[in-house]
């Protein structure tokens, strides 16, 4: 009897080995659940590979790692991503971005009327819910839930490619701040593009994944997220493995474009000190704009840089009747310290909404063990240097602050597809009373 038990135990052994050595051996399984960042700007799409243990965020077509979160409607196609801003110019009414600042988002008709002035394309109130409308071929509207699956739809196609199955299966980021509509019709933009959404996590608990502070024991993390236009801070705690977010503040007034704009206007300044007339051309201040864009770029790398453009001034000497411009060539050089000095003042806004997360997380600034910065504004070596100052400690910054929500809700679809080996998981305790404080 005992022999057979043993026997049976032995059986059991042998094929509990077979089938763990069986996973050491055979090529690692392909990933079935991809991980998606809607953003406002950029999205992107990434796996993890149990294999390795490692993600892969998925390049479009150009090698590039985001695209930029536009869809183009032609009298032929439908077009999103790059090739979709590629038409921004020449086809203006019928190239929409900013989408997800309107999914499933009710507005007040004043509200609604402000924010479709800020666009080149047409935004109708439907109800209170926002619309595109859209004129090729024939006139008809088109919902930001649908303008998403459009980019979720070009991002399944991506991962397809890339991995060599098709894909059904996706988790989704959202905001913290949305609400559970807004995370309803983010869901139903994935369905529209024929996926099944097994999980909506929130972007802040992304990237504290992405960093694995999920496996990891920390109790407070702070999340800073610094994009083009929108700053966001939020306070996470984690309880044995689950993240709660404790606070939100923000400004959605503050980013990398604020930044732009002043060393545009302090370039602007300098042509006029120089030629004594400031460029008014459309193409030269889209010129200068460039410019200055990869100025400030080139400064989170370099002390300082020298940026050169031809200008097209109407100065006086140029002709009698002043009518044909004058080519000059514009040069100046900038340091890291003058854009800072130009930026100081928005830069030291960025702490106000850190302090309030704090206060209403009832949490001393000693109490935070991980601060991870996330969006491409967190590059800027003024702006991580405060963070350090005021916290008196490193931010986690390994991970390209573009790609950190993707990588940690890649991480969460390899969880959610039962790669092996195990891993822990990350569960999030939704907090519906959680309001966001503005500064603005
Ligand atoms: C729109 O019109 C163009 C020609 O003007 C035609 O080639 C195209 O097929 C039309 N598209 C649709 C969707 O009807
Ligand atoms: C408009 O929205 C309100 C609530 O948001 C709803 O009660 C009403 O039925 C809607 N009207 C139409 C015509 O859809
Ligand atoms: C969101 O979707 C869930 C599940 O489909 C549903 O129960 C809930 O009522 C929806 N909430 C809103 C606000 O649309
Ligand atoms: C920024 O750097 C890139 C490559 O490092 C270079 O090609 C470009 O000219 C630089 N731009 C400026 C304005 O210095
Ligand atoms: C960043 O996160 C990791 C956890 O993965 C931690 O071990 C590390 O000390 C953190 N801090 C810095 C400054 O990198």
């Amino acid at each position: 009897m005992s022999g057979e038990i043993s026997m049976i135990g032995s059986v059991i052994l042998a094929l509990f080995l077979a089938g763990y050595l069986g996973q050491q051996y055979l090529p690692p399984p392909k990933p079935k659940v991809i991980g998606l960042d809607l953003g406002t700007t950029f999205c992107s799409v990434g796996v993890f590979h149990p294999g390795s243990g490692e993600v892969e965020v998925i390049a479009d077509e150009e090698g590039k790692k985001s695209i930029p979160s536009a869809v183009s409607f032609t009298t032929t196609a439908v077009l999103a991503g790059h090739e979709a801003v590629d038409l921004a110019d020449t086809n203006p009414q019928n190239t929409i971005y900013d989408a997800k600042r309107f999914i499933g988002k009710i507005f007040e008709p004043e509200v609604m009327e402000q924010e479709s002035a800020r666009y080149p394309f047409k935004v109708i109130n439907n109800n209170g819910s926002a619309e595109f409308l859209i004129s090729t071929n024939h006139t008809f509207t088109v919902s930001p839930e649908y303008i998403g699956s459009r980019l979720l739809l070009k991002m399944r196609k991506m991962a397809e490619k890339q991995l060599g199955v098709p894909i059904q299966k996706a988790v989704i980021s959202v905001p913290a701040e949305f609400d559970e509509r807004q995370r309803n019709y983010t869901v139903r933009a994935a369905n529209l593009a024929g996926l099944e959404i097994l999980r909506v996590i929130n972007e802040p608990t992304a990237a504290a994944m992405a960093y694995g502070l999920h496996k990891v024991d920390v109790f407070n993390v702070l999340v800073v997220d610094l994009g083009g236009g929108t700053l966001d801070v939020s306070l996470l705690n984690k309880q044995g493995g689950m993240f709660l977010t404790r606070a939100m503040a923000g400004n959605n007034k503050l980013g990398g474009q604020d930044f732009s704009q002043r060393l545009l206007q302090y370039t602007t300044e300098r042509v006029q000190q120089e030629f004594g007339v400031p460029p008014t051309l459309k193409e030269d201040i889209h010129h200068l704009r460039q410019a200055v864009e990869a100025a400030k770029l080139n400064l989170t790398l370099q002390p300082s840089v020298t940026i050169m453009v031809p200008l097209h001034l109407q100065t006086s000497g140029s002709s009698p009747e002043g009518a044909a411009p004058a080519t000059v060539h514009f040069q100046a050089m900038i340091t890291r310290e003058l854009f800072e000095e130009l930026n100081e003042d928005l830069f030291q806004k960025i702490l106000a909404p850190v302090k309030t997360v704090l206060a209403e997380g009832h949490l001393e600034k000693e109490d935070v063990d991980e601060i991870v910065l996330v969006g491409g504004s967190t590059r800027i070596p003024r702006i991580r240097r405060l963070i350090s100052e005021f916290f008196g400690k490193e931010p986690n910054t390994s991970v390209d602050p573009d790609l950190a929500v993707v990588t940690g809700v890649a991480i969460q679809a390899g969880i959610m597809g039962g790669s092996w080996p195990l891993q822990v998981s990350a569960i999030e305790i939704p907090n519906r009373h959680l309001r966001k404080t503005n500064f603005s």
